[in-house]
């Protein structure tokens, strides 16, 4: 476990008297930021009060607030009797993504939800003088106000594909609505085809029905290739639904024309594959209005609407649009769990698409400006990123040159976060997923090994930011501690292996390709795995892989470099080693590998994001989030580029399932 002094903190956190009162809220905010660039670690102990409040001369009273708002806010955990350590907010569950609380220091960039014009509150003041109409009925309509699904008809018409009331189906938000035709749509075990990267919600409401997500990369730089590769994915995998936005999808604002939608249309038809066309954000094209609607190309598609993005998310309102009969049936889904949609808000609704033209046209010069002074700041601020200006939308996609960026480790850092409730806990704290934070201003102090009961496996020590005698301190505990099993030691330079190899000249096995070492009687192997990377870019992370899983205590069957393209051109599972126990996926470059090969296989995946050949994207960031909305079951995801805790964790699993079958 690592601690930190209250000197050290306090040279960290600096100078209070410059930020706004009260005192402990500034004080609460300074470690916040710490912990989120990472120079305070997760897992970190914090000083005692008492001792932090004379290192930085304040009240205890102050250090006392601040560590209870950090506690309130997530930043801190604390243990009855042990004190409080560094944390992140654990956010609502994985991978949902909505919204935290309002923030008055930070600007939340993850969330495209917009306040409420004027036009909502004359809305719900104009439905509540039409109340009265409906207060003596029962006030359910399964399927939404006559009213409202007349107008949101009518609005179909208008864009270019008619459409009569009874074709509308009226539900809580767009959400709810891809929900709906997901229920509507899929069983367990089935495929459905989604843009990658895409709407996590979405993708999360997919797999609680137990479906499998199948992704294909859409490059905003080259959408034309996502259309090649959706065409060759329909046919050769024939998922059972998909999930679309092709009006400014999110988040990569990208805008299909109506050539694209012919083919797409015309793609799915041939492979029979019905598909929920998302439409949150289809009205509010910037610079041109979006084609027709999907659907007006072809059958089978449910269009989902929502008033959330045009007007206001507090609102609940939105729709399924879709043939007479499918609405039907999907209404008798919704039903299962929401009897109507309120009232009154339906009402605000039909007020507000009455004068939607027009608040519509002042809504989008405000975006416009927007979009130019963000897009103007962050090109003059950021001459090393790629800032697209998106046709339309409420999204800003952009790329970083790579994750160690001078921009991003100098005034970025804070607003990079691990996503919430990371997948696959590890247990190395002392590795935070986002490797380009700023260095700790002192070298961390070496943790002592743990007194406890014996683990199945060493614990990885990782060189970098640790001297050679720090490295040979916690080898030489470790093998005191645990003489049975070796050490290892990874990312280490080769000063501190040739120290270790004269240390322990007998026990030692170095691996040059990731630079480790294993110090100790290797293990008898048990069970197998199979290393696979998708290219040449990540081998060293596949070497890592491979090397921590051999030398604790499985066979390793093969390191290869299967080529994302020739994956994807033959979806062919020959190539897989079917007969190991667990499979390593390395998959930076070509990320969606994982969920693919998760489609091809049984064998369990333990899936590594990387951020090599990363160049339009947060770097592993991104490789991360592709493999957490791609991951089929069965495909667990550890930490941006480390190969080492997968091979552990994989050898682990190979060693379990090989003793039982
Ligand atoms: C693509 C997409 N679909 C659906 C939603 C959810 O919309 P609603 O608030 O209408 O449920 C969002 C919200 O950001 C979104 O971006």
């Amino acid at each position: 476990m690592e601690t930190t002094s209250a000197r050290s903190l306090a040279v960290l956190v600096g100078d209070l008297a410059t930020d706004r009162p009260p005192r402990y809220a500034a004080l609460a905010g300074r470690i916040r930021r710490l912990v989120a660039d990472g120079r305070v670690p997760l897992g970190t102990r914090l000083p005692a009060e008492r001792q932090l409040a004379t290192a930085l001369a304040v009240s205890r009273a102050t250090v006392t607030a601040a560590y209870t708002r950090l506690r309130e806010d997530g930043w801190a955990t604390a243990r009855q009797g042990a004190g409080t350590f560094a944390a992140l907010p654990a956010g609502p569950h994985r991978g949902a993504w909505v919204p935290g609380p309002a923030d008055d220091d930070a600007i939340d960039l993850a969330h495209a939800a917009p306040a409420a014009p004027a036009a909502v509150p004359a809305a719900l003041a104009a439905a509540l003088e039409e109340l009265p109409r409906f207060l003596a009925t029962h006030g359910y309509h399964p399927a939404g106000l006559p009213d409202l699904r007349a107008r949101i008809a009518a609005r179909y018409t208008a864009r270019g594909l008619p459409t009569t009331p009874e074709q509308v189906l009226v539900t809580n938000g767009a959400l709810h609505g891809v929900s709906i035709g997901f229920a509507g749509l899929l069983r367990r075990g089935q495929r459905v085809l989604v843009e990658q990267p895409s709407y996590p919600n979405a993708l999360q409401a997919a797999r609680a029905l137990g479906a499998r997500v199948v992704p294909v990369a859409l490059d905003p730089d080259e959408p034309a290739a996502w259309l090649d590769a959706a065409e060759r994915t329909l046919s050769a995998v024939r998922p059972a639904a998909a999930y679309l936005m092709p009006d400014f999808q999110n988040p990569t604002g990208v805008l299909l024309d109506a050539a694209g939608r012919e083919r797409l249309a015309g793609a799915l038809r041939r492979g029979g594959v019905p598909a929920v066309v998302d439409e949150t954000v289809a009205e509010l094209g910037l610079d041109a209005a979006a084609p027709p609607p999907l659907a007006a190309f072809g059958p089978g598609l449910l269009s989902v609407g929502t008033l959330s993005k045009v007007a206001w998310g507090g609102l609940r309102v939105g729709w399924v649009r879709a043939e007479a009969d499918v609405v039907r049936r999907l209404t008798a889904v919704a039903v299962r769990t929401s009897m109507s949609g309120p009232v009154v808000e339906q009402l605000a609704a039909c007020a507000l698409l009455d004068g939607l033209d027009g608040s519509l046209q002042a809504w989008r010069e405000q975006l416009r400006e927007r979009r130019s002074v963000l897009t103007a700041e962050l090109r003059q601020r950021l001459p090393d990123w790629r800032v697209p200006a998106p046709a339309g939308g409420l999204v800003l996609w952009c790329g970083l040159p790579s994750l160690r960026s001078r921009a991003v480790s100098s005034g970025f850092a804070p607003l990079l976060v691990e996503p919430a409730d990371p997948p696959l806990g590890l247990g190395s704290l002392a590795e935070p997923a986002l490797a380009a934070v700023p260095p700790p201003l002192e070298p961390p102090v070496p943790p002592a090994a743990p007194a406890r009961a014996a683990p199945a496996e060493p614990d990885v020590i990782w060189a970098p930011g640790r001297s050679t005698e720090q490295v040979l301190a916690l080898v030489r505990e470790a093998r005191r501690q645990f003489p049975d099993r070796p050490a290892v030691v990874v990312r280490a330079p080769a000063e501190t292996l040739v120290a270790l190899a004269s240390e322990h000249d007998a026990y030692t096995t170095v691996d040059a390709a990731s630079m480790s070492a294993a110090v100790g009687p290797l293990p008898e192997p048990v069970g197998s795995i199979g290393v696979l990377c998708g290219a040449g870019g990540d081998l060293a992370v596949a070497a890592e892989a491979a090397f921590a899983a051999r030398v604790t205590g499985t066979a390793v069957l093969r390191v290869d470099d299967v080529g994302g393209s020739r994956f994807r051109a033959g979806l062919s599972g020959d190539a897989l080693p079917e007969d190991a126990d667990c499979l390593v996926v390395v998959a930076g470059l070509d990320a969606s590998l994982a969920g693919l090969l998760g489609v091809l296989t049984d064998l369990p995946i333990v899936a590594v994001p990387t951020s090599t050949g990363q160049p339009g994207s947060f770097g592993g960031f991104s490789a991360l989030l592709t493999l957490l909305n791609s991951a089929s079951p069965g495909v667990v995801v550890s930490n941006i580029d480390n190969g080492h805790a997968a091979g552990v964790f994989a050898a682990r699993i190979a060693r379990r399932s090989h003793r039982r079958g």
